[in-house]
Formats: structure tokens, sequence, C-alpha cells
């Protein structure tokens, strides 16, 4: 039997973050995972560049029942951290938009550095490995695996959440806090496309492929960003952002025109092109094919003198206010990010540390800790990562 300091079980942002750092410190620590490629999420990030963190991460955006709590790991931790090692090991990144740093070549840069990191401190990463059980009979973990059983002084959960399980997402982490007897709150999956039926899934499926500039709105929260039609309903960054906040039988309003207020804009419109088609006026205000859709849904024609203000404001409300209820989300399959989790109210903020169980920690995505879209999720993963690491 194998006897250790540290057992981390996923070898994703957070656990190698934590890894690194409890191995610095002098602490025999292993890196778990069944899969056999570590941190495939971060591969898959970003489109393959990693957005790695956000330049105006703040706690602000992050939902949990208990928004304090990742203000203390976020102020240890911080982006400018992360960065100051990104550009340790001289990979070339750029700032795309709204703060977001992406690599400038590919995601794997940032998995070699996390490994290269891990390697000079002395920390091990074991994958390919099927965990069968975890006890703790004494003051120390005993973890069977296919390969033998390991004790550890220290296990840090970071198997991450329920997202995209074809790349080795499970729910192993939700499992070992109910184990050992931590409230977890229900996953659901966020930042994921929002699905409809009936009239709207017809009208998405005919504009599939249309991207426009949104502000999406669900009760106090909204979002400007891009907006796109799919099959089955609606994406892009203003739908992914504004999911993790819907709540199921309400709708969410979408601004289709954010930059026009388009009453005033046919009204001016009527004054100075009279002759103008209403067709054509909403053609100036929105894409093609969204613009033709509008006026034929809405049945629209004739010249903008003709019209009255009470056409201007049912075509304007179809575009500034679009009040549109989804029926669902795209699921697991598709989410970036499981909402809910271990209930930070068993955690320390500090540590990460169970209050209830010493020596057995929680991060990354695992906790009820979610971020917005933007680079905020990894960000989440150093932070909590490096603070455990401190400590495990
Ligand atoms: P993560 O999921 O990364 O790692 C968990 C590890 O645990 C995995 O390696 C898994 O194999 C392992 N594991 C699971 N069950 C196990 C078991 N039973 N036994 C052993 N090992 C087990 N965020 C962001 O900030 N910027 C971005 O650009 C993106 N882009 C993005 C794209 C896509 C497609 C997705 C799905 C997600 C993103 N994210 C993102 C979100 C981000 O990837 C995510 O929040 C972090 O990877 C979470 O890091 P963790 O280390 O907590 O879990």
């Amino acid at each position: 039997m194998r006897s250790l300091d540290v057992v981390i079980i996923g070898a994703g942002a957070a656990g190698l973050m934590c890894a690194i750092e409890a191995a610095r410190r002098g602490r025999s620590a292993l890196v778990l995972d069944h899969s056999k490629k570590p941190a495939e999420k971060i591969r898959i990030s970003g489109g393959g560049r990693c957005n790695f963190t956000n330049l105006h991460c703040s706690p602000a955006n992050f939902l949990s029942e208990n928004p304090r709590f990742c203000v203390s790991a976020l102020k240890r931790y911080t982006q400018r951290d992360f960065l100051a090692l990104v550009e340790k090991h001289r990979i070339p990144w750029h700032e795309k938009t709204l703060g977001q740093l992406f690599c400038d070549h590919s995601a794997n840069d940032i998995i070699s550095m996390l490994l290269r990191e891990l390697e000079a401190a002395g920390g091990k990463l074991e994958l390919g490995t099927k965990i069968s059980g975890i006890t703790k009979p004494d003051n120390r973990f005993r973890i069977s695996t296919g390969t033998g059983e390991i004790r550890a002084q220290s296990l840090v959960v970071a198997c991450g959440g329920l997202s995209i399980p074809k790349i080795g997402a499970t729910g192993f982490g939700y499992e070992i806090a109910r184990q050992f007897g931590l409230k977890t709150i229900a996953p659901r999956a966020g930042l994921v496309p929002l699905t409809f039926s009936d009239a709207n899934r017809e009208l998405c499926k005919t504009l599939s492929g249309v991207s426009v500039d949104a502000q999406v709105s669900f009760a106090k929260t909204s979002f400007r960003e891009g907006l796109l039609f799919t099959h089955r309903g609606l994406s892009g960054p203003s739908i992914l952002q504004i999911s993790s906040y819907w709540q199921e039988g309400r709708p969410i309003k979408v601004d289709l025109a954010p930059a026009t207020d388009v009453f005033e804009a046919f009204k001016v419109a009527r004054k100075t092109s009279p002759k103008q088609d209403i067709k054509t006026a909403v053609g100036h205000i929105l894409p093609n094919r969204l613009a033709e859709e509008i006026a034929s849904m809405l049945k629209l024609g004739g010249r903008l003198a003709d019209l009255p203000d009470k056409l201007f404001r049912k075509t304007a409300d179809a575009i500034n206010a679009w009040q549109v209820t989804p029926v669902g989300t795209e699921g697991y399959r598709t989410a970036e990010v499981t909402l809910g989790g271990v209930d930070t109210r068993e955690l320390s903020s500090k540590t990460m540390e169970s209050n209830k169980v010493p020596g057995l920690y929680f991060i990354g995505e695992v906790v009820d800790v979610t971020g917005h879209l933007g680079g905020f999720n990894f960000q989440w993963a150093w932070s909590s990562g490096h603070a455990a690491g401190q400590f495990a």
C-alpha cells in the first residue's frame, strides 16, 4: 500500500493547480484521473484556444448560493497571478473582447505549462485510474484503485461537474461529498443553449445560422453579447450567459437591436424618408434574413408616411422586447458548466477544506461556484486549486 501526503482526484484545471502548489510546499502529491489524457476540458476550451482567465474577474462574475464564498480565494490568487505564470512560460496570448484572454496558438500550451510545473515541483500524475472506493477508517484516507490501495493524509476532490460526459465528466465528486455527509446543491446545466417548442422552434429553425448583437434579460440580470439562432433554439454568448440564471417555465426578454430604439427610428425615418417601405426600414436595423422573417410574421408593408404609430410600436416591441419562453436547455451534452455542487457552507473559504471532515477538500467546478462565460470558470479553478494547495 502506498502512502502519500495528498491525493487529488481529477487532473483538470483545479486539480493540477492544487497538486503543483502542494508539491511546491514539499508535500508528496499524486493526481489520479480515470481519463487517459489530462485536462481534456482545457484542450477543448475556448474553441481550442482556451480562454484561460479574464482581466476583469471579480466576485460579481460568479453564481453561488453564497456569493461571498469565492472572494477570499479570488483575492489570494488573481487573474494577474495566472497571467504571470503564462508569461513565465512565454505562451503567446491576446485579449479577444471584454477582458477575455486566449492563447494565440493552442489550449495545449496551457496543459503543457501545468504538466511542466507539476513535474518541476515533484508532483505525480496517474491517468486511466479507476477509483472504486474511498474510506477514512482513521486519520488517513484509503483510496481503492485498480492498481491497489493508496493512503493519504489529505484528499482533494477536483472531479468537476456533469458537463460533457463524452470526455469523462461524472458525478463522482458529488457522491464523495454525500458519502462524507456534506450537503450538495442540486446540479443543473449552465452556459448552455436554450431550446423551444412549436412556433418559436420553427422560427429558430428558419433563421438557423443568423447571428445578431442582442441584449438578453431574465429578471434583473441581462447580458449584451452575440445571439445565434440554431435548429432547436437560441445560442451564442448572450444566451449561454442568461441560461445560468433562467428558471424553467419563465420567459426571457430579447432585444434584437439594443443599439436602436426602433420606435423612435421609425418616427425619424417617417420624416426623413416618408416613401420608404417599413420592410426596408426594418432591413436597415436587422440582418436581412431576420428582417424578412419579422416582416413576414407581422405582415408588414406600406410607406412609412401612411403607417400609424400603433404599427411602429408593435414592430418595435417584436424587435426591442421579444418575450419568449424556452422549454428547456440542450443539457449536459453541450453545457460548458454545471451549476450547483458541494454546498459552500460545508467548506472553509480560505482553505476549501470540509468543516466536518478534516483533510477533505473540494475545489473547482464540483463546488457551488459557477462563473460567467469569458474565462471566469478557469480563474475559479486556478484560485480554488491554489487555495487548497497551500493547506492540503
Ligand atoms: P474539470 O472538468 O476540468 O476536470 C475534472 C477531472 O476529473 C477530469 O479530468 C475528469 O476526467 C476527472 N474525473 C471525473 N470523474 C472522475 C472519476 N470518477 N474518477 C477519476 N477522475 C474523474 N471555462 C473558461 O474559463 N474558459 C473557457 O474557454 C472555457 N471553455 C469551455 C468549453 C467547453 C466546451 C466546456 C465544456 C467548458 C469550458 N469552460 C471554460 C469551463 C471549464 O472547462 C471548467 O469550468 C473547468 O474545466 C473546471 O475545472 P475542474 O478542474 O474543476 O474540472
